[in-house]
């Protein structure tokens, strides 16, 4: 049997796939469709799911919020933490990871806040840690703009350390519980920290006992040569899009060696790739729901909303029938800029939306029944040599036959090829379900 690899979903607190006939209605604002997302996900022995999150209402696309306020793209957004508390508190084994971002909230509260939630999902809690990449998210937390993107990763590792240090103020036996002496924490076991940084400072120690994981775990998806680094000395897991099995291991490769400059094992850091697989019950049934899916009137528009409002370009601004007229920079989310751009192929800017969804989502194509497509997953994978993948929302917007697809189809065609884990063993926690394999 070949080794399994690690399954992994990504989706937001937004509106589902609202006007589709699988969707919800657009109105998931309760938790409840999500709460079933995530059960979904448990039954199928996913690693863990992760809830997405930005903290503005994008602007870039045409210069204003009209289209993304339309179509529902980014926005509206719900906060991700209370939704995984949620869904933590619907399941027993799954993995639940929010992102919190360091350009928002104060290092402090993002340890208290992490550290309450690993204690209530006993264990199975992970940071997803973004530093956000929008002006206009900066602009909600008193900023002007975006600091440059090297700051931000400078700033992030400080913070991380901060964060790090509040976690470690309390020893993992402080808590005594001596119901005969009185004591419930032993006070030599708990000290401040006086951190005090280039950007932040805390005195600490942290209000909170020391959780399951004594720190969650870190999940991170810097793309950038700077994200990466960043990831590599920080993350359990890093999420990655590239374009193909080639660049897919070069990337592995890249973030495996940067950990090994740090001292780290890089074993210890699982790398999931992002796919957004199409699925039928025949390879033409799936074929053909995917022509269907990107000749849609309004597929163009949505990708390139998305797209803008993540990388703070106006693509309105291009010809959809040309090449890009040239290599377009980005303070923004550079990774994303480049895997949507493939510059030098050539392509135009529609053949680039239309082509593997704008390569927004899907680091190969995936298209075809379950047997099909879980073939290709594990050959994939063993041309990358590892860690798994992230299974993608097509064009961030969920609804139940996706859902469907992937943990009734898919998922049991991996695990009759040894390719997916099948039980989990019970009472894990995150990090340790990710050191599995
Ligand atoms: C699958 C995936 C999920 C991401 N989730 C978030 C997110 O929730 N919030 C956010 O601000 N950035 C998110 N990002 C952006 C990354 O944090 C990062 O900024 C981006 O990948 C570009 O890398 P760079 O910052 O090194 O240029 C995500 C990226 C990917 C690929």
């Amino acid at each position: 049997m070949p080794t399994p690899f690690h399954l992994a979903f990504i989706l937001n607190f937004t509106t589902d796939d609202w006007q589709g006939p699988f969707g919800n209605g657009g109105n998931p604002w309760d938790g409840e469709f999500h709460i079933g997302v995530a059960r979904a996900l448990e039954r199928a022995c996913f690693d863990y799911v992760i809830i997405e999150d930005k903290l503005m209402v994008p602007e870039t696309y045409g210069g204003s919020a009209a289209a993304a306020l339309r179509q529902a793209a980014i926005a509206p957004k719900h906060d991700p933490v209370p939704l995984a508390a949620a869904m933590g508190k619907a399941t027993s084994e799954l993995g639940i990871v929010a992102t919190l971002s360091t350009l928002a909230y104060p290092p402090f509260m993002t340890a208290r806040l992490s550290s309450t939630m690993d204690s209530l999902l006993r264990g199975r809690f992970g940071w997803n840690i973004v530093t956000s990449a929008e002006d206009l998210a900066a602009q909600n937390f008193g900023m002007d703009q975006l600091p440059p993107r090297e700051q931000r990763y400078e700033m992030a590792d400080e913070y991380v350390d901060l964060v790090r240090q509040l976690f470690d103020s309390w020893d993992a036996d402080a808590v005594v519980l001596d119901r005969e002496r009185g004591v419930f924490a032993d006070p030599d076991k708990v000290r401040p920290i006086h951190f005090r940084g280039k950007y932040f400072a805390s005195r600490g120690p942290l209000n909170t006992v020391p959780s399951p994981q004594h720190r969650p775990a870190f999940v991170q998806a810097g793309a950038s040569p700077r994200g990466r680094a960043f990831a590599a000395r920080n993350a359990d897991s890093v999420i990655a899009i590239a374009n193909g099995p080639e660049e897919m291991k070069r990337f592995r490769d890249d973030v495996r060696a940067k950990a090994a400059d740090q001292g780290r094992d890089p074993d210890s850091i699982k790398v999931l790739f992002c796919v957004t697989p199409t699925l039928g019950e025949t390879d033409a049934e799936a074929r053909e729901r995917h022509e269907r899916m990107v000749n849609a009137p309004e597929f163009i528009q949505d990708v390139l909303v998305q797209v803008s409002a993540l990388t703070q370009i106006d693509f309105a601004r291009f010809d959809l029938d040309q090449p890009l007229p040239h290599r377009l920079e980005t303070n923004g989310e550079k990774g994303t800029l480049d895997q949507f751009q493939q510059w030098g192929s050539g392509k135009t800017l529609r053949q680039l939306v239309v082509e593997n969804a704008g390569g927004l989502v899907s680091s190969v194509e995936l298209i075809g029944s379950p047997d099909t497509v879980a073939e290709r997953m594990g050959e994939v994978m063993a041309e990358v040599g590892g860690d798994g993948f992230m299974l993608t929302t097509p064009l961030l917007r969920l609804n139940r036959r996706y859902i469907a697809d992937v943990t009734e189809g898919l998922v049991p065609a991996l695990q009759r090829r040894g390719l997916a884990r099948d039980r989990y063993e019970p009472g894990r926690t995150l990090r340790q379900r990710l050191l599995e394999f």
